[in-house]
């Protein structure tokens, strides 16, 4: 998820795009940079690190006067934050500067071809072939920079906002999506296009919406928009009711709830490009060969907080496709238990930031055991990711509430799909069973889009239950890490006790904290799954309502059984069983958000806790 900002007007374009960025850097913030069309040529800067980075560098080294840009903040997903991969990126020749918001599945085969052109690339990025392909595509349109736009998007593949503009052409910005978000913002004698509308806010609150594979022209007279047939098509404009302060939360009241929202799509992007034109798993940065991890014979996942969850969710899944043992830890926990670590270890280090020192050290102490390394991780480049051996990035964008929920989902999604990969390498699993799986998980992002259906009663119960002082959690099999996870949100933002347990514990110590109208929140497994779990934890809540509890239940749409014994219903989409935390985890989000909001707490920063826990 990054930042994108086009200008063409009359105004100062570095003024206006550098302004915008300012309001995008959210989306962002590994590295940034601008260009202009100045005259005949394209003037160019950009920087690792955030955005002052690239400023300071405009301060010794300006910009060429020019009322035409386009400048990008960047979240890396191909290529770590460096100059060298951060956009614009220009065409060999220097006419053409692109940048992007996305990720281009095949820019593998794409870069091979231009490679065997001769055309010698600058970066690890997935953008730079654009910029390539863009400037080869102009001589045969006679220049036409908008047609050119969607000969090259008619071989792109995957999720893209793609703006350019071209050397000695100072009217025109062009720009072309695909399942990323760009919106257009309608000036006087000037426009405007961005990935959001809190860049442009300031100057206009007219804008139009773009469709789907759609290019659209921008020039001081108008907009133009096509498919990429170049069939005209006609935009959606809307009114901006926000202030760049809530556009940049999507509208949202909070960035957590506007990151509970993005799942569905950071779902589909820690999805995409999984599955190569053979059918097979590809992993892009799986640098360990199929013969390391045929001789694994134990997995290790180290984690902290959320990410722990996410690691015990994933034990069972990776477990029943690949039969190797898989043991998760509390990383903080690891090292000093004397664990037993070799060669044939596989350790999964979970970490969204990629900087958490208890994961970190954790890491290098299995490696020095000898362990083969694997990250799971959110932010490209961090620590985490380059200290292992190989690394599934999640591809989440920017989470910035401290109380994690995209990160986790993709988490999830990520260790399934290394744990498919090593069912793949080592024969586990037929092909055709692993592509049935990927695509019950192709189907995940619909399904957590219709549990973002439930927010309205849960907030609702929240709000009815935010003087309790306690609330408990319990689940089975893999509702057993969704309660534990639904009991740290709401310690983590309401500032109260909660407690998850598995719900065969209960009879074992915790079911004396029962007491009359003690809320207790059951994650009931799928009655298609194994029934003896679903039976059982129909009579765990008998047994707690039977002393008072007040049962909220999340259960699957039909599933009747649960109603004798619930006070409450939350309904998530029938899924298959190792993917129900996927919609169970989301109202549980829900309910602690809206129960912490109730109590007044500021829910993106709580209390005494930080994004990013960079000491032990
Ligand atoms: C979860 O809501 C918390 N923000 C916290 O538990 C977090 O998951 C943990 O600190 C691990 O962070 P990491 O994923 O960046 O390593």
């Amino acid at each position: 998820m990054c930042g994108i900002v086009g200008y063409v007007g009359e105004k100062q374009a570095l003024e206006v795009v550098v302004e915008g960025l300012r309001k995008l850097e959210y989306r962002g913030y590994d590295s940034a940079g601008v260009a202009v069309v100045s005259g005949d040529h394209l003037d160019v800067r950009k920087k690792a690190g955030k955005l002052a980075n690239l400023e300071s560098l405009l301060g010794t080294d300006p910009l060429a006067s020019s009322t035409i840009g386009i400048g990008h903040t960047r979240w890396a997903t191909h290529g770590g934050p460096t100059d060298a991969n951060a956009h614009p990126h220009v065409s060999e020749d220097g006419r053409v500067a692109v940048i992007h918001n996305g990720i281009i599945e095949n820019f593998a085969e794409l870069r091979a071809e231009l490679t065997a052109a001769g055309v010698t690339l600058s970066s690890e990025t997935d953008t730079e072939v654009v910029a390539h392909i863009l400037a080869r595509s102009l001589p045969a349109v006679g220049g036409d920079l908008a047609e050119a736009m969607r000969h090259t998007c008619q071989r792109l593949e995957g999720a893209f906002t793609l703006v350019a503009v071209v050397a000695d052409d100072t009217d025109v910005v062009v720009a072309a999506r695909r399942n990323s978000p760009l919106v257009v913002g309608l000036g006087q004698g000037e426009n405007f296009l961005a990935s959001d509308v809190s860049a442009f806010v300031a100057y206009t609150r007219e804008a139009l919406e773009l469709g789907q594979d759609q290019v659209v022209s921008i020039t001081r007279e108008g907009v133009t928009i096509t498919d990429f047939d170049g069939v005209a098509v006609e935009a959606k404009p809307f009114t901006v009711t926000w202030d760049a302060a809530a556009a940049e939360k999507g509208g949202h009241d909070t960035f957590m709830m506007k990151e509970i929202y993005e799942q569905p799509k950071s779902v589909a992007d820690a999805l995409r490009g999984r599955v190569g034109t053979d059918g097979r798993l590809q992993l892009d940065e799986m640098r360990l060969s199929d013969s390391d991890l045929r001789e694994i014979d134990k997995i290790v996942v180290i984690a902290c907080g959320t990410a722990y969850h996410a690691g015990l969710v994933a034990k069972y899944a990776i477990e029943h496709w690949t039969r190797i043992p898989v043991d998760v830890e509390l990383a903080s926990e690891f090292r000093y238990r004397d664990p037993i670590v070799d060669d044939r270890t596989l350790t999964i280090a979970i970490s969204q930031s990629g900087e958490t020192m208890d994961t970190l050290m954790a890491l290098r102490y299995a490696r020095e055991q000898g362990s083969k390394a694997l990250a799971i991780c959110n932010t490209v480049g961090s620590t985490i990711p380059r200290e292992s051996d190989a690394v599934l990035y999640t591809y989440a964008g920017p989470e910035i509430a401290v109380a994690s929920t995209k990160a986790f989902l993709t988490q999830i999604i990520a260790a399934y799909l290394v744990g498919l990969y090593l069912a793949q390498v080592r024969g586990n699993m037929f092909g055709d069973e692993i592509a049935s799986v990927m695509r019950d998980l192709q189907d995940m992002p619909q399904a957590v889009d219709r549990v973002l259906d439930t927010v309205e009663p849960v907030t609702e119960l929240a709000r009815e239950l935010a003087a309790v002082p306690s609330v408990l959690f319990i689940g089975r099999h893999v509702g057993y890490p969704v309660a534990l996870e639904g009991a740290l949100k709401l310690k983590e933002l309401a500032y109260m006790h909660a407690e998850g347990f598995a719900a065969g514990e209960l009879k074992h110590g915790p079911i004396a904290l029962i007491e009359e109208g003690v809320p207790v929140v059951v994650v009931v497994p799928s009655p298609r799954g194994r029934a003896t779990l679903h039976d059982k934890i129909i009579s765990n809540m008998q047994e707690v309502r039977a002393r008072g509890a007040r049962t909220i239940v999340i259960a699957e749409e039909g599933d009747e059984t649960v109603v004798p014994y619930a006070d409450h219903i939350i309904r998530v989409p029938v899924v298959p069983t190792l993917m129900q935390p996927l919609v169970s985890t989301v109202p549980l989000q829900v309910f602690a958000c809206a129960m912490a909001t109730a109590k007044g707490h500021d829910v993106d920063q709580p209390r005494n806790l930080a994004k990013s826990v960079t000491v032990e």
